[in-house]
């Protein structure tokens, strides 16, 4: 069975009190997340080690960097590595974030390096793709993901791909609160499942774990979640709220 993620994207926001107050509140408020479901905090580098002393013990929560460097060590002042991430038994790492993409000026090149940099350190690759509103409205979107998916992901060789997630994104449904419609996010869905069973079998690609990001929120998690190959949600805006995200970790546990 694949696994339900609800996992929380903080990117660059809470202050350290504000988001040790929002990890306790989660903890006491989603006592029943059991498998096949899981959440993962996606926090700022600073916070990983006090995070992670929180939510010991609560088997289904894990944590997830946003980014790692695409290079193993070296003089980049200011970076952290996968190795670093692995060495704190971080399990996870976002990994080509569209305003990584856009805003670091990251390349596909650089996205494949940093695939490989995690799983050489055990560290499970979150994969976000997704495309912006231009080729969307031009219906190109499946061409452009698919593109995404063969420049970067499929580094990966079968085993390490089952090690991975993927996120679709659309950038035009990223904090404007403009969601995907449910049969959009599983038309995209379907497609990449199909092509990465092209690249790496029916079986490789039925155990694919594949979200949905863009304006998820507890309002409209049930539809997104009742769709047969969304298997849960990156969730940005919506995540900084305790009661938010606590909604939306319900409505994914009992879909
Ligand atoms: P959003 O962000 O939920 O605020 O749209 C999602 C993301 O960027 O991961």
């Amino acid at each position: 069975m694949r696994k339900k993620i609800a996992a929380a994207n903080w990117k660059m926001n809470l202050t350290f009190q504000e988001g040790m107050e929002l990890v306790n509140a989660l903890l006491t408020a989603t006592k029943a997340v059991q498998e096949p479901c899981r959440v993962i905090l996606s926090v700022p580098f600073p916070y990983l080690s006090s995070v992670s002393a929180l939510v010991k013990g609560h088997q289904w929560y894990a944590l997830a960097a946003q980014n790692c460097h695409h290079l193993k060590s070296g003089a980049y002042t200011g970076e952290v590595s996968a190795a670093m991430l692995s060495s704190m038994q971080i399990p996870y790492c976002l990994i080509g974030h569209s305003e990584r993409r856009e805003y670091n000026a990251e390349t596909t090149t650089q996205l494949a390096e940093k695939l490989m940099r995690c799983v050489e350190e055990q560290i499970q690759p979150i994969f976000c793709c997704g495309e912006p509103l231009a080729i969307r409205d031009k219906g190109e979107q499946n061409e452009y993901v698919a593109r995404q998916l063969a420049e970067s992901l499929f580094v990966l060789d079968a085993d390490q791909l089952s090690q991975a997630v993927v996120a679709y994104e659309p950038i035009w449904a990223i904090g404007t609160g403009r969601t995907a419609t449910s049969e959009q996010a599983q038309a995209m869905h379907h497609h990449i499942r199909a092509v990465v069973a092209a690249q790496y079998g029916e079986k490789v690609a039925g155990q694919l774990s594949i979200l949905y990001g863009g304006s998820v929120k507890a309002s409209n998690a049930d539809e997104l979640f009742a769709c047969p190959d969304v298997d849960g949600a990156l969730v940005g805006g919506a995540s900084l709220s305790d009661t938010e995200f606590t909604a939306i970790v319900r409505s994914l546990c009992k879909a």
